[in-house]
């Protein structure tokens, strides 16, 4: 597993880079959406994506116009051309492939836990058992791909392969925000995982802060239609919005809203971050809202101030975006917190994970599953292959920390004694 911010995943980003396009390529001549051309990434030129600029709340659900896309006077606007919505996706998996983005000043915090090991395990490592139940699903493992893509043939080709590595392997499957598809039905084979992923959980995703632009309850049941998902869940991002340059910020009385949300979909509604983190009392008053779980994507994994830093042409909000670099609660300080607060509540750890020990970790904090976005992105678009690898290694992690540990299922991890918070060094001068 090529892993973001080391030496190897990054003498891997060139080949990457390449597959992506190449992945473009073949989306193109699988065409599923053949009522449009779709000529090169990125290029600004791909009528699929092409959205009106306009995001204002009545004008939201508006159907696309045919007519030459005005420039909106924006404060700032897109490096790439015709930064729509499902475009906007492209580049934001080109520059998760290609660009520092991961948080600086601030880690997972999954380095200040160790296991103690047991050199007498009383265990066979065959008989070590990864399976959990969530949300009354059974899985084979207690791992998660985050949701990161769909609303593209590029992006959309990336969903189809993360689902089929997904079902292999027995993961839960988050897709991107299914918005553009709600918006514009010809992207919505994009999202259609199920008859690749029929056994596992699937996860549709909405941006909470669209139920304050025109979407509703009915927005989010077609979310959920569409991906074919068992759940959905709602992303909260609200620092990213802030330095997107076509972000929405009107976050007030969102909580009403995600409320009636979770009390009316038929399908169990849970409430992520995208790597800032939420702490115990977010966790508490989303639980009381009825949200059914908390991912928690804490800060250390990716930065969107960072990726939408490289977006905006905008010198002041460019600047400022750097100034978040070490913005959020870690990852693993949200999940022991959240869990100590709630000791029943669903939970996903993730944001920051690197590896299988970190996912062992994530779970003897409390988490019921662990989550992994960017670090897949790269294998996801190298190939099948490598991404077979990347998400069997981090079984093989996970289960040989167990075995390390001489925990023989999850109840056990999940109970560990052997998860030591190691003490701050505090110099003596
Ligand atoms: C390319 C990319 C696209 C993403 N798109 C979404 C999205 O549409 N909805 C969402 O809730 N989170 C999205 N995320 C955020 C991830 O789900 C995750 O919460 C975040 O990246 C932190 O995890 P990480 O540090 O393991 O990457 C995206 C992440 C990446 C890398």
């Amino acid at each position: 597993m090529k892993r973001a911010g080391g030496n190897e995943y990054n003498s891997n980003l060139a080949t990457q880079h390449r597959s992506f396009d190449l992945l473009m390529k073949k989306s193109n001549a699988g065409d599923r959406c053949r009522r449009v051309s779709h000529r090169s990434l990125g290029t600004g030129d791909d009528s699929m994506n092409q959205m009106p600029q306009d995001d204002s709340p009545h004008k939201i659900l508006k159907k696309p116009s045919t007519a030459p896309q005005a420039v909106k006077p924006a404060e700032h606007q897109s490096l790439l051309p015709s930064s729509t919505t499902g475009e906007r996706k492209i580049e934001h998996v080109r520059l998760c492939l290609n660009e520092e983005v991961g948080a600086s000043g601030i880690t997972a915090g999954f380095e200040h836990y160790r296991f103690r090991h047991n050199a007498l395990p009383e265990l066979n490592y065959d008989d070590i058992s990864l399976r959990t139940l969530f949300l009354g699903r059974e899985l084979r493992t207690p791992l998660l791909i985050s949701s990161m893509t769909g609303g593209s043939k590029a992006t959309g080709a990336i969903n189809d392969r993360l689902a089929e590595a997904a079902e292999r392997r027995g993961w839960a499957l988050g897709v991107g925000s299914v918005r553009a598809a709600v918006e514009r039905s010809e992207l919505a084979a994009t999202f259609q995982v199920r008859n690749k992923a029929p056994g596992i959980p699937v996860i549709a995703n909405i941006g909470a802060v669209q139920l304050s632009y025109g979407f509703g309850v009915d927005e989010c049941r077609r979310a959920v239609e569409i991906a074919g998902a068992d759940w959905l869940v709602l992303h909260l991002n609200g620092l990213q919005e802030v330095f997107q340059p076509e972000g929405n910020t009107g976050f007030a009385d969102l909580l009403t809203r995600i409320e009636q949300v979770c009390r009316e979909l038929s399908v169990p509604v849970g409430v992520k971050e995208v790597g800032w983190g939420i702490d115990a009392d977010t966790a508490s008053r989303l639980y009381s809202a009825g949200a059914a779980f908390i991912d928690v994507a804490g800060a250390g994994g990716t930065s969107w101030s960072q990726v939408e830093k490289f977006r905006s042409t905008d010198p002041v909000r460019r600047a400022a975006a750097e100034a978040f670099a070490d913005w959020g609660i870690p990852t693993a300080e949200c999940i022991a917190e959240v869990r100590a607060a709630l000791p029943h509540g669903a939970l996903i750890g993730s944001g920051g994970l690197k590896h299988g020990v970190d996912a062992a970790k994530a779970l003897a904090l409390g988490a019921d599953l662990a989550g992994f976005g960017r670090n897949l992105l790269g294998p996801a678009v190298e190939s099948e292959e490598a991404l077979d690898h990347a998400l069997a290694q981090v079984e093989l992690e996970l289960r040989t920390a167990m075995f390390g540990i001489g925990a023989p299922d999850l109840a056990a991890l999940r109970g560990t004694p052997r998860l030591i918070r190691l003490q701050k060094q505090v110099k003596d001068y």
